[in-house]
């Protein structure tokens, strides 16, 4: 089903005040079970119509912040308490490890085909969330426009209209480069392999964040890499302090973060700390790898920069994909490898060839007309609701203690439970009923995150889901109890 494409509701006068609202409830100001205005008495109060106020209300009623009770008005409905970030900025000393946690990956990724799974464990917007036919017909006028019908090989650095609309797309993250910068790839993890073959030698260090995309660990071991693990803030990102410890006792050959809404934690650098990062990095002459696959899925007003827009000197190979914004089983990736673009031009030449035609000039069209901007819109406001209302079904479900991340863009919440509670554990309960999780064994290489879990939100949520959120949450409460 395609998003619908609505108009710009941002400019409208509810859902600034709905914004305005929903601030207050975020920050605690109005607290759970306060009643809140009459919707005449907001309007007066705000100097707006009757059905603005009324709009904007429905807005976050929608959004699971307020519920409406038959008679006797609008309340806040949002559970604040269980709101605590989890803390794992703890301090710790590690030494380079081989990077292994495949067996535990299959395990939980082997039975996803299963019929009838609810796949809270995939990280990716849902296909009701995508703009299918739309794109299905850019596909068609794609081909239809082509010379050869993109029946020919393409040249080894990519499809030109799709490397020039990620070059036009580049200035909303803080980026001046041209076409000549971008070499596509099949999807983000072709982009990461070529980068870090591009920078490194196997038995060499790569500095990675912890907790970290387990496909990370996979791409590091297959390449004979060693990895170094970085604490991360659950909001602020990977600390650089560590990192600047790290580096001068530890030969790190590279880095490979996360840098806008990591996987699993939905933390961001902040942009100075982005600076100071690459400041750091270019002292001592180490590429950074910066897998930004995730930024274009921003909750707030502005796309958040990157690393790579404070590159002086070449050092920052940009990595990214519409995997997660527009189409998955596209494998439509790309780099942008800074000073060693002529290296992984040369690597993709002797892995790939070429990347696949079609798709390339599907999604270069898709962006040129102005599809791929509207879809964005709609995604991005979808996601954020989505965040919101399985934040609410897993507090309302889960044991007190749990702790949930409050992401500011991507699609996934990360989890903390009871140390009591494993949850490999989980997962395989989980199972029994149909419902599959990541557990937080697959995202460090030792088991320092066994008690967490990461649930996707990129499903909207059905009484199907609430109702498996809720199984979850007494399996959980039931391993409290043993
Ligand atoms: C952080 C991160 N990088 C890379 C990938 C892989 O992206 P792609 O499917 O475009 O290869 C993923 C997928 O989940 C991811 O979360």
């Amino acid at each position: 089903m395609d998003t619908a494409v609505l108009p710009l509701e941002e400019d409208f006068l509810y859902n600034q005040l709905a914004e305005k609202l929903e601030k207050n409830i975020l920050d605690g100001v109005l607290k759970t079970g306060d009643k809140l205005l009459s919707v005449r008495a907001l309007s007066k109060e705000q100097g707006v119509s009757l059905s603005t106020a009324f709009k904007a209300y429905t807005q976050l009623e929608i959004k699971g912040l307020v519920e409406a009770r038959p008679k006797s008005g609008y309340y806040v409905s949002f559970r604040k308490r269980n709101f605590q970030a989890p803390d794992n900025s703890v301090q710790f000393e590690k030494v380079p490890e081989e990077a292994s946690v495949d067996d535990i990956v299959s395990m939980v990724y082997q039975s996803l085909n299963a019929e009838g799974l609810i796949r809270l464990s995939i990280a990716v917007p849902s296909n009701e969330l995508l703009p299918v036919s739309k794109l299905s017909k850019t596909m068609a006028e794609a081909i239809r426009e082509s010379n050869d019908s993109c029946l020919s090989y393409e040249a080894t650095q990519g499809n030109l209209r799709l490397r020039k609309q990620i070059a036009r797309y580049a200035f909303n993250w803080g980026g001046n480069i041209t076409e000549k910068d971008v070499v596509t790839t099949q999807g983000c993890m072709e982009a990461l392999v070529f980068c870090l073959k591009a920078v490194t030698e196997p038995g060499d260090t790569v500095a990675i964040e912890t907790p970290t995309y387990f496909g990370i660990f996979s791409v590091l071991q297959s390449l004979g890499l060693k990895v170094l693990e970085i604490p991360t803030h659950p909001e602020t990102g990977i600390s650089i302090e560590y990192l600047a410890g790290a580096i001068n006792k530890v030969d790190v050959k590279a880095c490979l973060f996360v840098t806008n809404f990591t996987n699993p934690m939905g933390c961001i650098l902040p942009d100075d700390r982005k600076k100071q990062l690459v400041e750091l990095l270019a002292s001592k002459d180490i590429p950074l790898i910066e897998d930004d696959i995730y930024g274009e899925l921003y909750f707030g007003k502005a796309r958040p920069r990157t690393c790579k827009s404070f590159d002086k000197k070449g050092l920052v190979l940009l990595c990214s994909s519409v995997s997660k914004s527009l189409a998955p089983g596209y494998r439509v990736g790309w780099c942008i490898p800074g000073k060693f673009t002529e290296k992984v031009i040369s690597l993709k030449r002797m892995h790939t060839v070429s990347s696949a035609n079609p798709t390339q000039a599907a999604v270069g069209l898709f962006i040129e007309t102005g599809r791929f901007d509207l879809h964005m819109r709609n995604l991005r406001r979808e996601l954020y609701k989505q965040c919101l209302l399985y934040t609410r079904s897993i507090a309302e479900h889960f044991p007190e203690s749990t702790k949930i991340s409050q992401p500011k863009g991507g699609c996934v919440l990360w989890i903390e439970l009871d140390q009591k509670i494993d949850a490999f554990k989980l997962f395989q309960a989980g199972m029994k009923h149909n419902i599959s999780i990541s557990p937080g064994h697959i995202f460090s290489t030792d088991a320092r995150f066994k008690n967490c879990i990461r649930i996707s939100f990129g499903m909207p949520i059905t009484a199907e889901v609430e109702h498996a959120i809720k199984i979850l949450g007494i399996l959980a409460k039931d391993m409290l109890k043993a």
